[in-house]
């Protein structure tokens, strides 16, 4: 138990690491040249932002929260997704009383308790953005675009781009009517779980997983049959920028995702590789959280990217993360004389902004100079007592295998050359 991490967690060793920060060092550029700004929020909230963000009939909030009292006895979430605390914020900080858009992002850990399998974990990170303020369809376009740009920056060309409207509250009704209409003499052959969601909520059978309810709904009128007239227009004008743009997608009609607060448009990005075809992206419009939630009417898109499916599809398709490699220094010394003195050169390195190592474990010369192999040193200085004496240090190019001696009130400056 001591030595086991919870079912569906991750650990992330210094090798993994790096990919991340890399991955995190193109989304930060992204959102910059995009204009939108880092938000971070709490990983917990009050349970009720959830339930009532996300919504009451949801997997989410019915099987997947991680929900506990505090010690105050006041109920608390781990966040499932980031949406619901960035509508929170966005009220919080009046945010909304300044100039509009507001666009952020966030990058950070979501928790919800499914089952666990590859590419679906009970701690995992998203990379999400959040557009508020402007029912502009260019702000669509805008949102799936940044999306589309991280994905083709990263050298991922085989994505699968589904868009699709889910209509307002407006239209939504007369969706749900046809709905329940349609499905009214079927009733029998549906889930437990989907008999409740036809009472509360049908437009959820359409997410269910079990093969009868597929079946019943593949033929099922869609909800973008009964868009009314704004949604239809807005849909349309939203296809005819990405056309524009050059976005290449695919309108599907069952795409009604898995959270109750999306209007209007919603969008995933498929990608081969992690099992079937699996949504490595998902989105959209939600012009009445923010009002949900009890703040002013103010609309809002956005989308969230999962990131370890992003690194587990990039690996899959050999897209290796082109991080320059560094130039490193290992100091190696013979003796407790000259370990002092290298101590002392290795800190000055260091402190002159320069990758420097040395042994702490005894080793033998031989042994240091094996171990510098194995750190991927650049170079290896070398302090001997004779090159002590004479105020020099050998210095080896690793890589060549050549080396010579460098007077040591140089060193620093000389180091500071071969590294340019
Ligand atoms: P979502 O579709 O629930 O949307 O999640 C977005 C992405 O997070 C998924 O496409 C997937 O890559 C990743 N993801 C979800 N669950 C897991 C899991 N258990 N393990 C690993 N990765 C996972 C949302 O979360 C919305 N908040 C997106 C959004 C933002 N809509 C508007 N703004």
């Amino acid at each position: 138990m001591l030595t086991k991490r919870p079912r569906g967690t991750n650990d992330f060793l210094p090798d993994d690491t790096i990919k991340w920060q890399w991955l995190e060092e193109k989304i930060r550029d992204l959102c910059s040249d995009f204009g939108y700004g880092e938000i971070r929020t709490p990983t917990f909230e009050h349970t009720e932002l959830f339930i009532r963000g996300v919504g009451e009939t949801t997997d989410i909030v019915e099987k997947e929260m991680y929900t506990f009292l505090d010690k105050g006895e006041r109920s608390i979430t781990l966040r499932p997704e980031g949406t619901a605390s960035v509508v929170r914020a966005f009220l919080e900080h009046k945010i909304y009383s300044k100039a509009q858009p507001t666009k952020m992002y966030y990058v950070g850990p979501m928790y919800r308790y499914d089952r666990p399998q590859a590419g679906r974990y009970r701690q995992f990170h998203q990379f999400g953005v959040e557009a508020f303020g402007s029912i502009d369809p260019a702000i669509d376009a805008e949102v799936i675009t940044l999306a589309m740009e991280l994905l083709n920056r990263l050298g991922l060309d085989q994505l699968a781009l589904h868009i699709n409207s889910v209509g307002c509250p407006e239209c939504r009704p007369i969706h749900k009517q046809e709905l329940k209409k349609y499905l009214e003499d079927s009733l029998d052959k549906l889930c437990d779980t989907c008999r409740q969601r036809y009472e509360k909520n049908p437009l959820r059978i359409f997410d269910c997983k079990s093969k009868e309810c597929q079946e019943l709904i593949k033929d099922a009128p869609s909800v973008t049959s009964c868009l009314c007239e704004e949604c239809r227009q807005h849909f349309d004008q939203v296809c005819n920028i990405l056309n524009s743009l050059g976005v290449s997608y695919e309108v599907d009609e069952g795409l009604v995702r898995g959270l109750d607060y999306y209007t209007r448009t919603t969008f995933e990005i498929l990608v081969e590789g992690i099992g079937a075809q699996s949504a490595i992206c998902g989105g959209g419009r939600y012009d009445k959280l923010v009002e949900q939630c009890g703040g002013p009417d103010i609309p809002g898109i956005g989308f969230a990217i999962g990131l370890e499916r992003l690194l587990m599809t990039l690996d899959i398709h050999g897209i290796k993360p082109d991080i320059p490699k560094s130039k490193k220094f290992f100091m190696a010394y013979v003796s407790d004389e000259t370990k002092i003195e290298a101590t002392k050169l290795v800190n000055e390195l260091r402190q002159n902004r320069l990758a420097a190592d040395m042994d702490y474990m005894g080793r033998s010369l031989k042994a240091q100079l094996k171990y510098a192999d194995k750190l991927d040193a650049t170079y290896t200085l070398i302090l001997g007592e004779e090159e002590l004496q004479k105020g020099k240090v050998t210095l080896r190019d690793m890589l060549k295998g050549e080396q010579h001696e460098v007077m040591l009130e140089n060193l620093i400056d000389y180091c500071k050359k071969l590294i340019k």
